[in-house]
């Protein structure tokens, strides 16, 4: 059997396989509500034989929103909206998961279809929060978040992580990556923090493990959590592979289960060597180090490519997100590459040959 096609089990959650449908912004509402757009993207990825499916970084307050148009779940609208997406993603076969977000100094931005770039309060923008006013690129600086900011937005990631379980969500994802609010409190490059929440590792690390320790407590424990990081920042002085090890280490000691393993975002003038699989390493090396499940993420493209990161042991699962885009299917045009029977959706079965 072909490793790809592996069921894989964490906790009481089992997938079909350990091919995952990578969270992806949809800029696609305007009042962060799930609606059509969102049931025909995820559904059809569930239809194409994806064992993980993710929704898009869903953003757990408005101020932790990138745009206007992302998606939310800091109400209740917002949980049943997603809840019959949910039951037709498990209908047909796939695990439904969520990537949870707040996008600290990277809020309040344009969509990239609508040119990107910082929005003012003139054009429906929002003051943005981060550990310290340290602007991204040419966004505007951040206000630092104090106590009571570091209170509320603990607690708004463990009410969205709530509203997901309300929706029928089975895995979970706290969103540590790509330069957004928990991501900027790791980095030495963002956070310029004199207190117990900045300089040494430990002290980076606080704000985000607090956030893991809190959703940990209410997300069932029959349920996996993940986390996505950025591995690297690919930048000299910022958050790196050593330190991600250490992460991972501590976040597992909280109860995470999985480290989702991408990198980059943290500074726009970062030099990514960008090539298939450039990601993988991240992943193995924290699998190998911090003995913990890891899922690589980063132009994984083709099949053969994929079941050679799990034959050699470079991670449990393969995360897609661009490939899938272009082929939903892609699940199922793996399987006949690798020579694996699958199950195709009863209602297409008459396509499975030729
Ligand atoms: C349209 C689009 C939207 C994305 N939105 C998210 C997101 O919501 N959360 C996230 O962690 N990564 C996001 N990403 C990054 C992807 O999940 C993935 O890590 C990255 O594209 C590399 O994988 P790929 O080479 O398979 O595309 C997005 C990527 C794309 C192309």
């Amino acid at each position: 059997m072909a490793r790809l096609f592996d069921p894989w089990t964490v906790r009481k959650v089992t997938a079909r396989n350990r091919i995952c449908v990578s969270p992806m912004c949809q800029y696609a509402t305007p009042d962060g509500t799930a609606g059509p757009w969102h049931m025909v993207h995820l559904g059809s990825r569930a239809v194409g034989g994806a064992g993980i499916v993710f929704v898009e970084a869903t953003a757990v307050s408005p101020e932790g929103r990138i745009t206007p148009m992302d998606l939310g779940i800091w109400n209740e609208t917002q949980a049943q909206a997603l809840a019959p997406i949910v039951a037709f993603m498990e209908d047909q076969g796939a695990v439904p998961a969520i990537q949870i977000a707040h996008a600290g100094r990277k809020a309040s931005t344009a969509p990239p279809f609508e040119g990107g770039g910082g929005l003012g309060p003139d054009r429906g923008g929002w003051t943005t929060l981060g550990p310290s006013p340290v602007p991204f690129g040419r966004l505007a600086p951040p206000r630092s978040m104090e106590s009571s900011d570091l209170d509320r937005v603990r607690e708004e990631f463990c009410q969205g992580a709530l509203r997901a379980l309300s929706a029928g969500f089975k895995v979970l994802e706290i969103h540590m990556a790509h330069g957004y609010l928990l991501h900027t409190f790791l980095s030495p490059l963002a956070n310029h923090r004199t207190d117990i929440y900045g300089g040494s590792l430990p002290n980076r690390m606080r704000f985000p493990l607090e956030v893991a320790r809190a959703v940990r407590k209410v997300w069932p424990e029959s349920y996996p959590l993940w986390v996505r990081i950025s591995g690297t920042d690919w930048v000299e002085g910022g958050f790196d592979p050593d330190q991600s090890v250490v992460l991972a280490k501590a976040l597992s000691r909280e109860g995470v289960d999985v480290i989702d393993c991408s990198s980059g975002g943290l500074v726009p003038e970062a030099r990514i060597p960008v090539g298939p699989g450039y990601q993988t390493p991240i992943a193995a090396r924290i699998r190998q180090e911090a003995g913990m499940p890891t899922v690589t993420v980063g132009m994984i493209t083709d099949p053969v490519q994929a079941e050679h990161v799990l034959v050699t042991g470079q991670a449990d699962g393969v995360s897609l997100a661009r490939e899938m885009l272009r082929d939903p299917y892609w699940p199922l045009h793996a399987a006949r590459r690798l020579g694996q029977e699958i199950p195709w959706p009863v209602r297409y079965e008459r396509a499975s040959h030729g």
